[in-house]
């Protein structure tokens, strides 16, 4: 039996089946179909079945599917890893993969810690976000400030939380930056944390910040990579010292995910000293078709324009929200591909789901928040029927 994620199994409602999918379309076992309005969790930037990623899977997959990391390399990880040094901003160059965003987000916290490890740096405690989610294994759920996905697990050691505010982070970088490691944001946009949008100002002030006092940066472009925000990454405004993508990465056709140093944290690691290396290897990073399809992916975002989809997208949410309010709805975001409406009261979305499914769109609110994060490639008519169905509801 599945135990599905999220969910209370008892009280569940059966998922919908899907049996077949393609382009922004998801295809029910009665018969339905639905557009994905969150691309399968924010990834499937591209849509369902596109030919160019079955193709460069398939083809990977006559040759092998996967062979280690450890010991062995392969042509896919040498494309994918020398495409991403060329194409992700400044010294990014140094890619360590592993299989999904929560591992690579630890991955970015060990490599940071470590760093200190090695030059004999005492310094352990991370400076995160209020409202944070990076992911969902242990680390990450302490970095985080999300308690309704981590009630659970209440631990929060050696971390600080702040809000997006200036003030509190020039705050905490003057009382605490005698035991900061690293500083781990998800930046522009904080997504599980409900859709919270802020400043690039704020962002571009934790870098002058972490310069001063030694602190290294790292940025959780899990969610935010690859257009979401209206920026290809916002690591090309601000430069972290640390990138972590993931979700998008493969285009969302299989999972994987990679942790991107720059030249001063690989140099960090580098000497003749063997206690001085990364001690992670998880079984399936680099995996042959994860990198294919994401080679794959890299090449259709750039040769097709995807900025420019962007920009339309963020363009017609913007059109068709403008004149909408309701009393039960606090604030409308949008961002790049990301519309947020916030409501007042939670209890105000309870039956949506079924209410947009029958009227042929997926969607997945949560807590306060009705959101829709669209595959890059939907048309015109298709987003605007999906942002139509969001604002009748009210
Ligand atoms: C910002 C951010 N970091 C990390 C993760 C974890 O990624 P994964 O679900 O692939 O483990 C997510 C997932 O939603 C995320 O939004």
């Amino acid at each position: 039996m599945i135990w599905y994620p999220y969910e209370q199994m008892k009280t569940m409602k059966p998922p919908y089946e899907i049996v077949d999918a393609e382009g922004v379309y998801l295809y029910t076992k009665e018969g339905d179909k639905m557009i994905d309005s969150i691309s399968s969790w924010w990834s499937v930037i591209h849509g369902y079945k596109h030919p160019v990623l079955t193709k460069a899977i398939k083809e990977q997959a006559d040759v092998f599917s996967h062979v280690m990391l450890g010991g062995l390399t392969h042509k896919a990880v040498q494309k994918l890893s020398d495409k991403l040094a060329s194409w992700l901003p400044g010294d990014l160059d140094y890619c360590f993969f592993s299989d999904s965003g929560s591992v690579a987000v630890e991955v970015a916290l060990k490599m940071a810690l470590q760093f200190n490890v090695n030059r004999k740096d005492g310094r352990k405690t991370v400076l995160s976000l209020t409202h944070s989610y990076h992911g969902d294994t242990f680390k990450t759920m302490e970095v985080g400030d999300d308690e309704d996905y981590h009630f659970a697990f209440e631990s929060k050691q050696g971390v600080i939380h702040i809000p997006t505010e200036i003030p509190a982070l020039e705050e905490a970088f003057e009382k605490h930056h005698h035991e900061l490691n690293c500083f781990i944001v998800e930046p522009l946009l904080q997504g599980a944390g409900g859709m919270r949008m802020y400043d690039l100002a704020f962002l571009k002030r934790a870098r002058q910040l972490c310069d001063r006092y030694d602190v290294l940066l790292i940025f959780d472009e899990v969610a935010t990579g690859f257009g979401r925000t209206g920026y290809r990454f916002v690591a090309d405004e601000v430069l972290p010292d640390i990138l972590v993508l993931g979700k998008a990465l493969t285009g969302g056709y299989i999972g994987h995910a990679v942790t991107v140093a720059g030249e001063k944290v690989y140099r960090g690691f580098y000497g003749d000293d063997p206690s001085l290396a990364l001690m992670h290897g998880p079984t399936f990073m680099g995996n042959a078709l994860a990198c294919s399809a994401a080679l794959a992916s890299i090449e259709l975002f750039e040769g097709q324009d995807y900025m420019a989809k962007i920009r339309r997208i963020t363009e017609i949410m913007r059109r068709e929200m403008a004149d909408f309010s309701s009393p039960k709805v606090k604030e409308v975001r949008i961002m790049g591909g990301c519309v947020c409406l916030e409501v007042y009261d939670g209890a105000s979305l309870a039956g949506y789901q079924e209410f947009a499914g029958k009227q042929g769109v997926f969607a997945r609110p949560f807590l306060k928040y009705l959101y829709a994060m669209p595959p890059y490639v939907i048309a015109e008519e298709e987003l605007v029927k999906v942002l139509s169905v969001m604002k009748a509801w009210f």
